[in-house]
């Protein structure tokens, strides 16, 4: 893809960098050997992607944005604490809360974090950006699942390192 059609995504993530603790996701394991910012910025990159592919006509900022701060739970998820106990169920609010602290959302931004544990949480998605994060979101972790498997080592190469070095490449040096 060109450079320039990346301009966005790119823009977003250090946006994000910058005003809150979004690298901080990198100090925390989500799937495997999958950090939590490697899986957000997947799963942003990739509902990205999809809805331009499909023309699905989601607002991109505000996709890419929701999808960024979707798991900003902050917290090791692995280690346990009876304060996170079930974690599935709980961790979308305990997001929600910590990026409504760091960010200004407006209400699409969210809806995908409150929604993207769907049908953990009930209550369907009422925007499209948020039925676009809750597939990727899934897609993704079973990806990263999968990735940690040797059989699976193309898989590896396309989904993940492919993105690490290129488009990723840039984020992951800031501390
Ligand atoms: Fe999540
Ligand atoms: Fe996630």
């Amino acid at each position: 893809m060109p450079d320039k059609q990346l301009t966005l995504f790119s823009e977003t993530v250090l946006q994000l960098m910058n005003e809150g603790k979004l690298q901080v996701m990198k100090d925390y394991i989500q799937h495997g050997s999958i950090t939590t910012l490697d899986h957000s910025l997947m799963v942003a990159y990739y509902s990205w992607r999809l809805n331009q592919r499909l023309g699905l006509k989601a607002d991109e900022s505000s996709l890419i944005r929701g999808a960024l701060l979707h798991d900003y739970f902050l917290y090791d998820w692995h280690v346990a604490e009876k304060w996170h106990r079930f974690h599935g169920f709980r961790h979308p609010a305990f997001a929600l809360k910590n990026a409504r602290q760091d960010y200004q959302l407006n209400e699409i931004e969210e809806e995908i974090i409150k929604k993207h544990m769907w049908p953990l949480t009930i209550i369907p998605p009422t925007c499209r950006e948020a039925w676009i994060v809750n597939a990727m979101d899934t897609f993704s972790s079973v990806v990263e699942v999968m990735m940690e498997y040797r059989l699976f080592s193309v898989l590896k190469r396309k989904w993940y390192e492919r993105l690490d070095e290129t488009v990723f490449k840039d984020f992951k040096k800031i501390h």
